[in-house]
């Protein structure tokens, strides 16, 4: 069996002072877009751990989030069964854009049906596996507070798409909050909500807190922001710990050609559009991709 997991965009982020448990509370807004991995679960013959791409191991191997994640509902299910984890990945690592965590999402969600879990028993499993997993279970439009744990669904905003370029830059999310403690938490800058596509404007002003201490880790992401903002002529905002940014515009077409004006150089670059879930089973027979 077969999934989509998509990617994750934070079109806010407000964080709160680290917890006595190292995690900061969090309100964010979170969306998720078209920028999909496909994650394969099937019964094997042993434990097997590998990439759409011949073989290879996951990345992280068995720590791999979406391993994790599978193994999880096996072991609560209390099955001994052996299992096969493929993943085509298409979403970039370590961008910001929660690529692991929707992963994870969408093998749990396979998992579940494999070992014939109640949803709201997979559900209870996500946060253990990661802060993005609770909303990467669930999707779409949401408000997510906690440490990600607390998942308000958002009825979708649709009649808008994104430009999304990822900087040649990786960042660790552990460090890029350990660096937002050390600046004294400074608060991001906002977008009014007269800014923002019409659906959206009740959820303005909207801004990141990280994004100070992403460019503080990695000042280069700043010249990114602020030359993509000249040539697309609008605000640019950084997805969680970054380094990907976006900016909203009308259709696919205007952040196609957006994102082909971008400067040479980025890891990856997209026009994306918001889709209501955060992954989806694949008819079983369906056999391609
Ligand atoms: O939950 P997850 O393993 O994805 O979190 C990775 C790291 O990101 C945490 O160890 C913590 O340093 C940081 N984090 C945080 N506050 C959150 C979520 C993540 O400080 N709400």
């Amino acid at each position: 069996m077969r999934a989509h997991a998509y990617a994750k965009v934070n079109l806010g982020l407000r964080v709160g002072t680290r917890r006595a448990d190292g995690y900061h509370p969090l309100h964010g807004l979170f969306q998720s877009i078209d920028w999909r991995d496909v994650v394969q679960l099937e019964v094997a013959e042993e434990d097997t751990a590998e990439t759409a791409t011949g073989g290879d191991e996951l990345p992280e191997g068995w720590a791999n989030l979406a391993w994790r994640a599978a193994a999880a509902v096996r072991d609560r299910s209390g099955s001994g069964r052996a299992m096969r984890l493929r993943l085509a990945k298409e979403i970039p690592v370590a961008a910001g854009l929660g690529g692991g965590s929707a992963d994870a999402a969408a093998a749990l969600g396979l998992a579940g049906r494999m070992f014939a879990m109640a949803p709201s028993e997979v559900q209870q499993l996500a946060a253990t596996i990661g802060s993005d997993v609770p909303f990467c279970l669930q999707g779409g439009l949401a408000l997510v507070e906690g440490r990600g744990d607390l998942v308000h669904p958002r009825p979708l905003a649709g009649g808008y798409a994104l430009g999304v370029v990822v900087p040649p830059v990786e960042l660790a999310t552990p460090a890029v909050f350990a660096r937002w403690d050390e600046l004294g938490e400074p608060r991001g800058s906002e977008i009014s909500g007269a800014a923002l596509p019409p659906l959206l404007r009740d959820e303005g002003p909207l801004g990141n807190d990280l994004f100070a201490a992403a460019t503080d880790l990695s000042p280069e992401l700043d010249d990114w922001r602020s030359e993509l903002a000249t040539r697309w002529g609008r605000p640019v905002l950084m997805s969680g710990s970054g380094p990907s940014l976006y900016a909203f515009f009308l259709d696919r077409a205007e952040a196609g050609e957006a994102v082909a004006g971008a400067p040479a150089g980025a890891r990856a670059a997209r026009p994306v559009e918001p889709v209501p879930r955060g992954w989806a089973a694949l008819p079983d027979d369906d056999a391609g991709e």
